[in-house]
């Protein structure tokens, strides 16, 4: 009597454990089968949406740059008047001056410049057409910390739509970055309503990207271009850093040497440094030497 009652147990224990299995484990392998069916068919889908975007052309081809169509571009990308958008850029008449001296410094071989305080890129991208002129293998490195620049948030964005508009940007390394510390933004103007005193805290980006650099490439750039922080002892301290960073006889283009950036004139103007030589100015940028 006994066994069949532990027989009848048995049979029940064996009956639950067949459930358990047929519950737990066959459906288990079902649906492992069912999803990997559905993520092969996704990674088909998705394979065939990269082959597409592939098959387009990848890099746009280098065009003629111009300084006015650069104007048109970014006055029709920010919907902004041709005149509010070269308003906080570099003439052109300047950025003829400088690559005159670098036409005159082309030694055959590729040019390395380094540009500081992009903007929206509008001396970025006619220096790198320049120096691409004189030897198709320049390069140009920029330091610019991507804040809000006049009213113009992610200027980056905007830096690449450029570059990538005349196919330069491959020649370009962009640091996203100040030179030196952080500092007030706009040289503490306020745009749009944007006040960036009050919005210091939130800006954020790396901080002395020359003292890296100089390290990383000593005596490595043929010119830079200083447009980046105005004020008169920042400038003095970059200005410093540029002679570890330029190779002898390199030259430095400092912008806005003029009566309403009296701390940039200033630095100009009364310059006497044992490492440099003032070669001219136009009305507007400023031309220095390294000495050999
Ligand atoms: C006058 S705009 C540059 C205009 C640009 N050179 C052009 O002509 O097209 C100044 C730029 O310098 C950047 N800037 C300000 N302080 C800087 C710093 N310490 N290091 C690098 N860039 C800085 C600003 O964010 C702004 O984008």
């Amino acid at each position: 009597m006994w066994e069949v009652e532990m027989n009848a147990d048995t049979i029940r224990s064996v009956k639950k454990g067949f459930n358990f299995v047929l519950k737990c484990i066959i459906p288990y392998n079902v649906v492992v089968l069912k999803y990997q069916l559905m993520a092969k068919k996704q990674q088909a889908i998705r394979q065939e949406r990269i082959d597409n975007v592939k098959a387009q052309p990848q890099t746009k081809p280098r065009t003629d740059f111009s300084y006015q169509e650069a104007i048109r571009f970014l006055s029709t990308t920010l919907n902004r008047e041709p005149e509010q958008v070269q308003e906080g850029c570099i003439a052109e008449t300047s950025l003829e001056y400088c690559t005159e001296f670098l036409v005159q410094r082309a030694h055959g071989k590729p040019m390395v410049g380094l540009h500081v305080g992009n903007f929206v890129g509008l001396s970025l991208a006619y220096l790198t057409d320049a120096i691409l002129r004189i030897h198709p293998a320049s390069v140009m490195i920029s330091i610019d910390p991507n804040i809000p620049h006049r009213g113009i948030e992610n200027p980056l964005s905007i830096v690449t739509a450029l570059l990538t508009h005349f196919g330069l940007q491959e020649h370009n390394l962009i640091l996203t970055g100040y030179t030196l510390e952080k500092s007030v933004s706009n040289d503490g103007y306020i745009f749009n309503d944007y006040d960036p005193v009050s919005r210091f805290q939130e800006e954020q980006s790396c901080e002395q990207q020359l003292e890296r650099l100089a390290c990383l490439m000593p005596g490595g750039f043929d010119f830079c271009m200083i447009d980046g922080n105005h004020e008169e002892n920042y400038l003095r301290r970059e200005v410093e850093l540029m002679a570890g960073l330029l190779k002898a006889d390199g030259l430095m283009f400092l912008d806005d040497v003029t009566p309403q950036w009296e701390g940039v004139a200033n630095v100009f103007h009364h310059f006497d440094h044992e490492h440099y030589e003032k070669l001219g100015t136009d009305w507007r940028v400023g031309v220095i030497r390294k000495k050999g």
